[in-house]
């Protein structure tokens, strides 16, 4: 049977996880063998010595190999509910889970598989599991934007159930305005907007995401902390910024918790929450994220509540929903 919720965790939403990146060692190798897919590592616990990164493009590279292990509508499916039994564990009542539907098209994986496998499961499960859950289609900022449009139509055109647009991969050099009409057609959808800016990219991604895609929500957002004008906005907007403490350590987007600008962020009165982003790959889901940044910070019981609570306030859920969570 699984571990127990702890009582003195606060409940959360999970906003900012990659489906993709869920995938644990074990699985990866069970739907590997099961697809006659080969691994470029021996074994699960050689794969697992593998999670150290230089830097994001060194965690894409392990990341998009260990997305070869998944084919089948039935893969994507098993990998979904694997997930969600571990963020129920972790104290997670709502999951905005995104994926990267270029990723597998690429893979020659039909978009059919890919969806189904998910939404199957995530429209059960809050009637299976007590977690409620929405989807978002990431497009990877690093390929051509046509590219991402012609996806989006295709997610529009087969009734995917999405509730919004993200813009995920490889940051440096690839600014959000490229994406202006993709996420102009998304608006367009009634589809909600989120994109990472500021990971490894400069403040001024994250004033263009805002500004370009109109994103209501910012992934990551570290860089906002260099331009105090920006700061000052995003706190009076109240603009969800979805933070990965402990991904950003690992991929050295800050040297350690220590040198990270959380608790400047928390401080500046901003709507920030904490989140996982590649639990395997960082070795933390977000009940780990939450012990690592309370010791780190040694943070007070109603601090990590207003984390929490963030959490909800920064979903797309509907208003009476969220106040349903606090
Ligand atoms: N895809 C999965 N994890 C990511 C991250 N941390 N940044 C950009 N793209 C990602
Ligand atoms: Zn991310």
């Amino acid at each position: 049977m699984a571990d127990p919720v702890p009582t003195s965790r606060p409940p959360r939403a999970e906003l900012h996880v990659h489906l993709e990146g869920t995938l644990e060692p074990d699985l990866a190798f069970g739907l590997a063998a099961r697809n006659g897919v080969t691994l470029p590592y021996s074994g699960p616990e050689r794969l697992r010595a593998a999670y150290e990164f230089e830097d994001l493009q060194s965690f894409l590279d392990l990341y998009t190999a260990g997305m070869s292990a998944l084919r089948t509508e039935a893969d994507f499916a098993e990998l979904t509910r694997a997930y969600l039994v571990r963020a129920v564990r972790a104290g997670v009542r709502h999951a905005e889970i995104s994926f990267d539907p270029q990723a597998h098209l690429a893979r020659g994986v039909p978009l059919e598989a890919v969806v189904g496998g998910i939404a199957g499961v995530l429209e059960r499960s809050e009637a299976d599991l007590g977690i409620s859950t929405l989807l978002i289609a990431a497009f990877h900022r690093d390929r051509d934007s046509a590219d991402a449009l012609d996806v989006l139509e295709r997610l529009l055109a087969m009734a995917a159930p999405i509730v919004g647009v993200g813009l995920d991969n490889a940051e440096a050099g690839h600014p959000p305005g490229l994406f202006e009409a993709v996420y102009a057609r998304a608006a367009r959808a009634g589809l909600r907007l989120t994109a990472h800016a500021g990971e490894e990219g400069p403040a001024a991604y994250v004033r263009e995401a805002l500004d370009v895609l109109h994103a209501e929500r910012i992934d990551h957002g570290l860089s906002v902390v260099q331009d105090p004008d920006l700061v000052a906005r995003v706190v009076a907007q109240q603009i969800p910024f979805t933070v990965c403490p402990v991904s950003n350590v690992r991929l050295r987007a800050v040297p350690s918790l220590a040198e990270h600008p959380l608790p400047a962020m928390m401080e500046a009165g901003m709507l920030v929450s904490i989140h996982s982003d590649d639990p395997p790959y960082f070795g933390a889901y977000v009940d780990e994220v939450d012990d690592a940044v309370t010791a780190a910070y040694g943070l007070t019981r109603d601090q990590r509540a207003a984390l929490a609570a963030a959490s909800f306030r920064g979903s797309f859920l509907a208003p009476a929903r969220v106040d349903a969570y606090l």
